[in-house]
């Protein structure tokens, strides 16, 4: 019998549907949505720089160390965190980065559903062929549109909590290998059809150099936060979801090589996309500075124009769609095993529970777009005069909670975890072992505080 049969826990059916359904929950609107628009705004480059390497020596390390605790554990996220501790003779105390990561985890639903929610709407415009042949202008004002409606956002909303909570209730395992199987692989290849289709744009030089070009004079402090805190929410960290996954990992597979497998991929297709949005954006003369609306106003556009743009724009939402779905799902799914366990109420119960919570916060947000747009919670702070809702949760999870999260998993297996026993599970050449504990240990921790103390200053 090998060791993985004597544990009660299911097991992915192989390596690659792990790191499928891992990749499931990294890829989604962070790649497609945030990348993009959060390196437009901070100048390109240099910020792409900086992301860069915190993906390779901050997210990659923690999300190793994350698969490590869940399949060292064998349980729920906090119960892992606790078991772990206390095999290494440590404070229990330690899952309190799990905590905060279920926490978190429900505040990020809860805006993410509305963003999926656009997408989801976004599918029915490129159906019906709204975006066909229609210029700059056309295409910003059916998004202005949407953003005024609050009953629109609702419903579509709406619509996205309901598929999360459905697939989340009958447990997420099935379904979610399969889909991810077909769906990241045909949304890679979409990605490269509009990347093809943006060289013939004329502008791909410019964007090319605008991605890849650092001019380091733009880079401010505060997107090295948001270049910390992107490659954390990006790669799902911070929010015990790879402990989750993690649990379910057979042993005689290398945790290092699945996370930088998932990096990579990650990685690709935020690139990827934006390689294709930015020679649009170019080449409509619009503006890359603009923010959240930037992929629903530049693709639409180049789509509108492309021989067969109403198949690919819809093809292009549906799998957009489905991305921001297994990323939905793997949120809401640390929140239901908590409420499950705390309350005593069966797995489909604590799914609608947790889900209806998160939808009312959703609703919240919603609001902040339109009815409640001059209404600032924090603003007689100077950061937030001019931030609502959306955007405050976006910022205390992306750049406080999941850093914090990530940096206590790294100070734990890092400091706490018994050597030899850390290195008898990761199973990898000393060398490479040495380097992923030192960056726990030391690079990590350090990172982290070196931008929150600069943050709180
Ligand atoms: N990683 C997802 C994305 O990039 O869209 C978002 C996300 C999913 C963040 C799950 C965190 C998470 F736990
Ligand atoms: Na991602």
């Amino acid at each position: 019998m090998s060791e993985n049969s004597l544990t009660s826990r299911g097991n992915w059916s192989s390596r690659m549907a792990f790191i499928l359904a891992a990749a499931g929950s990294a890829v989604g609107l962070g790649n497609i949505w945030k990348f993009p628009y959060m390196t437009g705004e901070n100048g390109g480059g240099a910020f792409v720089i900086v992301y860069l390497a915190c993906i390779a020596v901050i997210g990659v390390p923690i999300m190793m160390a994350e698969v490590f605790v869940g399949r060292n554990g064998q349980r729920n996220p906090v119960a892992s965190m606790r078991l772990v501790a206390e095999r290494n003779l440590s404070n229990p105390a330690w899952r309190l980065s799990a905590i905060i990561g279920v926490l978190a985890a429900f505040m990020i639903l809860s805006f993410y559903s509305v963003i999926g929610g656009w997408s989801a709407s976004y599918v029915m415009h490129s159906g019906m062929g709204d975006f066909a042949g229609q210029d700059a202008d056309a295409v910003g004002a059916i998004f202005s549109a949407l953003l005024a409606s609050p009953g629109i956002l609702l419903f579509w909303h709406t619509v996205f909590m309901a598929l999360v909570i459905f697939v989340v209730s009958r447990g997420l395992k099935s379904g979610l290998e399969r889909a991810v199987k077909i769906l990241m692989p045909a949304l890679f290849l979409l990605l490269l059809v509009v990347v093809g289709y943006a060289t013939t744009t004329g502008h791909f030089m410019e964007s090319l150099d605008f991605l890849f070009t650092p001019d380091f004079s733009k880079l401010t402090w505060d997107a090295v936060l948001q270049a910390l805190g992107q490659a954390f929410f990006t790669m799902s960290l911070g929010m015990a979801i790879m402990m989750a996954y993690g649990s379910y990992l057979g042993r005689d597979v290398s945790i290092g090589r699945a996370a930088v497998g998932v990096g990579i991929m990650d990685t690709l297709v935020a690139l990827l996309a934006g390689l294709a949005i930015f020679p649009f954006v170019f080449a409509n003369g619009l503006e890359a500075g603009q923010g959240p609306g930037l992929i629903f106003v530049t693709l639409p556009l180049a789509f509108g124009q492309m021989p067969l743009g109403v198949f690919f724009a819809t093809l292009f939402f549906v799998l957009l769609l489905f991305a921001a779905w297994t990323s939905g799902i793997s949120l809401l799914e640390p929140v239901t095993e908590w409420v499950e366990e705390k309350m005593a109420i069966t797995r489909t119960g604590a799914a609608i529970l947790a889900g209806v919570a998160c939808w009312l916060l959703g609703v919240a947000s919603i609001l902040s777009l339109n009815v409640w747009s001059d209404v600032y919670l924090l603003g007689m702070f100077e950061r937030f005069e001019t931030t609502g809702i959306l955007d405050l949760l976006d910022f205390f999870t992306a750049n406080i909670m999941l850093p914090l999260s990530g940096l206590l998993t790294a100070l734990f297996v890092g400091w706490c975890v018994a050597k030899e026993s850390l290195q008898a599970d990761m199973a990898m050449s000393d060398g490479m072992f040495t380097l992923w504990r030192n960056l726990l240990r030391y690079v990590t921790p350090i990172a982290v505080l070196a931008v929150f103390i600069y943050n709180l200053l």
